[in-house]
């Protein structure tokens, strides 16, 4: 917490309560609706033809898998999120523009960089963004280009329109208003994504037509742009059900899973008391069991998933690819009958997780996204759960060959 409060910008101080977005997607399977999502999980092979979303019918499918959608995701298959970085709200880690480079040699195709515009806007009417907000963005922008990688960039942490969509969303237009008239003659590998990890207010029933409205102004300059939409509940695969576009070929869908959040986000200061208990690995049972940390006040339900984690085979251990696995395939049947290709725009692990841990977790969930061909991109670059280790100027060990090995 004192880090966090030290290290990060104001604006994401909202973001501790990022702790919602992640308990939100757990409790969601560990409690109460566990039989309801597994239903719905249980429907999603994309091998049974039974399979039927049903998103509000204003949702058309789009038939054609040969879309301007579908040709550039193909650029989007292995990306890192620069973390921490220009959506911090005075600067955060530093990227020098020898790091693009060095991505490319790691075997990223693509770059996603949060920016957070909103603090760097002017007042109403006009929002009007700092040249020097365009300064930072065209840097990061032009060397991930110029190192022959696809970049997308977002509005990251825009809490107000958290907070009130409604209210917020002149703001938002006259933002990306601005952005696309930027950069409306860069080449199609730049793409932008409208809004990171919708959540509170913004649910994806009220984002829908706000979205619809932010396609509009951006196509006025930017006709041919690939754009990247994420649902509500903080990018929620479950909440793909709710999303309505417009039959606008060139949308790729996002979505983002931190599962299995006591591993990935063991420790973390910004997500609260329930997953702050460290020494679990990846994958489950441990080779002794974890003794809960009594002095954390463990809940019962947080005593029950550490009980299966010490008990349970790495095939039913909820510390194991099974906690993405299945959330993974619904999401490759959802993008296969919408006709909207996907992407998975963040994933992770913390790095209070033992290295070894780490690496064997970022290895299973980009093998098991591969597999569904789900483009994914990592959270994150050199932030807090870094696969570029700043200091000793290299890969963290491990990290390599778990995303570019066989
Ligand atoms: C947030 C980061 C956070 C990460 C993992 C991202 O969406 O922007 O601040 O570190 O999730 O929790």
């Amino acid at each position: 917490m004192k880090r966090f409060l030290t290290t990060r910008h104001r604006g994401q101080i909202s973001s501790y309560f990022g702790i919602m977005k992640k308990i939100h997607i757990f409790c969601l399977v560990s409690l109460a609706v566990l039989p309801a999502f597994s239903k719905l999980f249980a429907q999603a092979n994309p091998d049974d033809e039974s399979f039927m979303p049903a998103n509000p019918p204003g949702m058309k499918l789009m038939a054609s898998h040969d879309t301007p959608a579908y040709r550039a995701a193909k650029l989007f298959q292995r990306g890192v999120n620069l973390g921490d970085y220009l959506e911090a709200g005075r600067w955060g880690v530093k990227i020098p523009a020898a790091d693009f480079a060095q991505m490319k040699r790691e075997g990223f195709d693509h770059v996603r960089v949060p920016v957070g515009w909103h603090r760097y806007a002017g007042g109403a009417p006009d929002f009007t963004l700092s040249p020097e907000i365009f300064a930072r963005v065209d840097f990061a922008v032009t060397n991930t280009l110029a190192n022959k990688m696809a970049v997308m960039i977002n509005i990251h942490h825009f809490d107000e329109l958290d907070k009130d969509p409604a209210a917020a969303t002149d703001e938002f237009i006259k933002i990306w208003r601005q952005v696309a008239a930027h950069y409306k003659n860069f080449p199609n590998t730049l793409a932008f994504e409208l809004d990171n990890e919708p959540h509170d207010q913004a649910t994806t029933a009220l984002m829908n037509p706000i979205y619809a409205k932010v396609i509009a102004a951006i196509r006025e300059t930017n006709p041919q742009r690939t754009l990247f939409v994420e649902p509500g509940g903080w990018g929620s695969i479950n909440e793909l059900k709710n999303l309505v576009l417009p039959p606008d070929d060139n949308v790729i869908v996002s979505v983002h899973c931190y599962e299995p959040f006591h591993f990935t986000h063991q420790g973390a200061g910004w997500v609260g008391a329930d997953f702050q208990q460290t020494g679990i690995v990846f994958p489950g049972p441990p080779a002794a069991p974890l003794v809960p940390d009594m002095s954390l006040n463990p809940k019962p339900w947080v005593l029950e998933w550490i009980k299966k984690y010490n008990t349970l085979a790495t095939e039913k251990n909820p510390s194991s690819a099974r906690a993405f696995t299945e959330r993974l395939k619904y999401v490759r049947a959802w993008s296969d009958f919408y006709g909207r290709p996907i992407h998975l725009g963040e994933f992770g692990a913390y790095t209070k997780a033992d290295a070894q841990s780490r690496a064997n977790f970022y290895a299973a969930f980009r093998r098991t996204a591969e597999e569904l061909k789900i483009g994914w991109c990592i959270w994150d670059w050199n932030a807090n759960f870094h696969y570029w280790n700043a200091v000793e100027n290299r890969a963290v060990p491990g990290m390599h060959a778990a995303l570019f090995g066989k």
